[in-house]
């Protein structure tokens, strides 16, 4: 790792975001000038303290407009495509952003002669149901078709500090008597953290990852959906019902919850929770995770306190000396 100033730019889209936050510090730490290509970039000025005077800057992109993404691109050495949407609105839609999208990136960096990182999703998938996981692979295609070099990441669900995962779930947990367990609360994830898919970026980056690969990003252990319910509630030291909802219940609770103006859950979200979330066994046989990129998984119970406590009853207020 080195703090001293470099020529070198890399440009990421989606910057401002949950993972991005972290991609941007773990790369400024690296020393890289950072362009943060956001919808609106005074609302990135979040990310300025997380290098030094000058080393972060945004520029105005909207991967739904390609003449803003190729000239936010311009001069990079590097690229990262953080964008992605997990349920549509107005023109935001999967197709739009997932596929179109991430094809205007690849053009872009091709156009750059730039290395490209792009965050796909474990469960990408063109044969899906779920037009999240169908518009993850669309992209992946097209971004292999015009940067065949281009590294892949796909993570499991990402725990950490702002994840939308957890605090979701904690936050529901205080106000409701009971907890959703979608199709039973049996499908499998690896949560991984955020610092460890950040610096997996960082890797991919700074030319330690295998071009032309997709790496498949898990944390150290595998658990059910009830089993992340349980965890999370033994954190916040609050008792709840977990009750179990079939598939097909699910879907028709989030027919009607899709209508909210912030979307709760929705029928794709169901569709998604069909299938398992974790690092394939050929990617690890083949080393395509995040121990093949010399990165050493962190375990959930090591952060979980650290950001949920916020969630406990009052006088259970312990916040963890960090
Ligand atoms: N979080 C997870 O558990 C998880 C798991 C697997 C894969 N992933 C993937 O990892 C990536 C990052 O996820 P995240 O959790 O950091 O998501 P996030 O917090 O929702 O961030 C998404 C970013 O995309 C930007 N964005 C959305 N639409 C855009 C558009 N049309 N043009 C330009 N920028 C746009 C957002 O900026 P504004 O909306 O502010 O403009 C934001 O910076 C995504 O591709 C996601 O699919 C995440």
């Amino acid at each position: 790792m080195t703090d001293t100033p470099t020529d070198r730019l890399v440009t990421i889209f989606g910057g401002s975001g949950f993972v991005g936050r972290h991609a941007v510090r773990a790369l400024a730490q690296r020393g890289w000038r950072i362009r943060v290509a956001v919808r609106r970039p005074d609302l990135a000025y979040h990310l300025q303290p997380l290098g030094r005077v000058g080393q972060i800057h945004a520029v105005q992109a909207n991967l739904r407009y390609s003449d803003s993404v190729m000239r936010s691109a311009q001069d990079s050495d590097a690229i990262v495509n953080l964008v992605g949407v997990l349920h549509e609105s107005g023109a935001q839609t999967f197709d739009a952003v997932q596929a179109a999208g991430a094809e205007a990136v690849a053009r872009a960096a091709a156009e750059a002669g730039a290395k490209l990182v792009h965050i796909s999703a474990i469960g990408a998938d063109a044969k899906s149901e779920s037009a999240y996981a169908r518009t993850k692979a669309a992209g992946e295609k097209a971004v292999t078709g015009s940067v065949p070099d281009a590294i892949i990441l796909r993570p499991s669900i990402v725990f950490g500090p702002e994840d939308d995962f957890f605090n979701r779930f904690a936050a529901m947990a205080r106000v409701l008597p009971a907890l959703p367990l979608i199709g039973g609360g049996y499908t499998l994830f690896q949560p991984v953290f955020v610092g460890d898919v950040a610096n997996a970026i960082a890797a991919a980056v700074e030319g330690r990852a295998k071009p032309r690969t997709v790496y498949e990003l898990g944390g150290p252990e595998v658990k059910t959906f009830r089993e992340l319910m349980e965890l999370m509630l033994r954190e916040i030291g609050r008792k709840r019902i977990l009750l179990p909802i079939p598939f097909p219940v699910a879907k028709l609770q989030a027919a009607i919850l899709e209508l909210l103006p912030k979307s709760l859950l929705t029928r794709d979200q169901v569709e998604l929770l069909k299938t398992d979330s974790v690092v394939s066994k050929k990617a690890e046989r083949e080393d395509r995770t995040l121990k093949g990129l010399g990165i050493s998984p962190t375990a959930l119970e090591a952060v979980l306190p650290s950001y949920l406590w916020r969630f406990r009853k009052s006088g259970q207020f312990t916040r963890p000396v960090a």
